[in-house]
């Protein structure tokens, strides 16, 4: 759990991934998942996972909920919940593991399903020796 961030706004980071799986867009993979982002301050930024029958461009949820926190001016993320549907559920793939790393290399995530089937990692748990701003 993160340090700053109180277990109610946990929960209700949860909450709201939860809400916003239900409007993934996924007739592809029908893998639908909800990212929630916590800022410093305990704001709250969503986003689902976006496919296109291009499927290369899909946008999966974390990429979306990180673009949503930085929309609103925030690049602080404290903690990021990702839900999915499986059990174990599914950590974050690559591409969100280094796109989470640019934010805040510190950051806590929850990976959790309908179940609540919790388990927290750090960034440094999922993406070591990242490559990061300060690597050139
Ligand atoms: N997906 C995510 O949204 N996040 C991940 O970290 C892994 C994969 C999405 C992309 C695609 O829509 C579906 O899950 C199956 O790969």
């Amino acid at each position: 759990m993160s340090r700053e961030i109180s277990s109610e706004r946990i929960e209700e980071a949860v909450a709201a991934a939860l809400r916003v799986r239900e409007n993934a867009y996924a007739p592809y993979s029908r893998f639908h998942v909800g990212a929630a982002i916590i800022d410093g301050d305990g704001g709250i930024h969503v986003g689902c996972n976006v496919e296109n029958a291009s499927y290369g461009l899909t946008n999966c949820a974390e990429r979306a909920a990180v673009a949503a926190a930085t929309s609103g001016g925030r690049r602080d993320i404290a903690v990021c919940v990702v839900v999915t549907q499986t059990s174990p559920p599914a950590a974050p793939c690559g591409a969100c593991r280094q796109v989470l790393s640019e934010c805040n290399p510190e950051m806590r995530i929850l990976t959790t399903n309908p179940a609540r089937e919790d388990t927290w990692y750090s960034l440094a748990d999922l993406l070591p020796s990242a490559f990061g701003p300060a690597s050139f």
